[in-house]
């Protein structure tokens, strides 16, 4: 049933998988981990656009020392690239990162070719350590071996749409995180 009665869910979604409150919670508690496990160090924040903007967001304003970060952004999901293991990078960052501790900031890892190429990608620009976070994680769904070091909500293999994530681009918008209603993409 829909518990999320907002007006942008009608119609579209199955159910809510992740209320924004729990979403919020698991959010506060990976932002104390990293305030706790990168004290005193250069940290280097990295989202990854798009699904990873609001995460990122959310997230960096519950990380307690100072940070740097920007974004990058990758080929889309679903086209014939991703499956074959080649990720294309749309959009790079500029400043250098040696001396830095890099973190990864994701929306979810499926199968785990995006942040696999991101870390390889990474790791030949001289960062001091890489790490990965996640606020969802569909470890059913892996193809390469890849696991985040923060990880919010482990989440089984469903159709999800909100907080970050989309369908045809649309409903990254919606608070909470949904299943997108099985007949919404079936129609086409
Ligand atoms: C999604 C998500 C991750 C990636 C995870 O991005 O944001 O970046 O897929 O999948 P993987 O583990 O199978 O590589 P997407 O390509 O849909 O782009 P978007 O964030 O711009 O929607």
């Amino acid at each position: 049933m829909m518990e999320n009665n907002s007006k942008l869910a009608e119609n579209i979604v199955d159910r809510v998988l992740a209320s924004k409150e729990e979403i919020q919670k698991a959010v506060a508690r990976i932002g104390a981990e990293i305030t706790r496990d990168y004290e005193g160090k250069e940290l280097f924040v990295i989202g990854v656009l798009k699904g990873g903007f609001m995460f990122m967001a959310d997230l960096v304003r519950e990380i307690q020392i100072p940070l740097q970060m920007d974004f990058i952004a990758v080929s889309s999901y679903g086209s014939s690239t991703k499956t074959s293991g080649v990720v294309r990078l749309i959009k790079d960052i500029d400043k250098p990162l040696d001396g830095k501790h890099l973190l990864i900031v994701e929306d979810i890892i499926d199968s785990g070719v995006t942040l696999k190429y991101l870390k390889e990608m990474f790791a030949t620009r001289g960062p001091l350590s890489i790490r990965v976070c996640t606020i969802f994680d569909k470890p059913s769904r892996r193809k390469v071996e890849m696991q985040g070091d923060y990880v919010g909500i482990e989440i089984p293999d469903e159709f999800v749409i909100g907080y970050g994530l989309d369908y045809d681009g649309k409903y990254r918008n919606l608070p909470d995180l949904c299943v997108l209603r099985r007949d919404v993409y079936e129609k086409e």
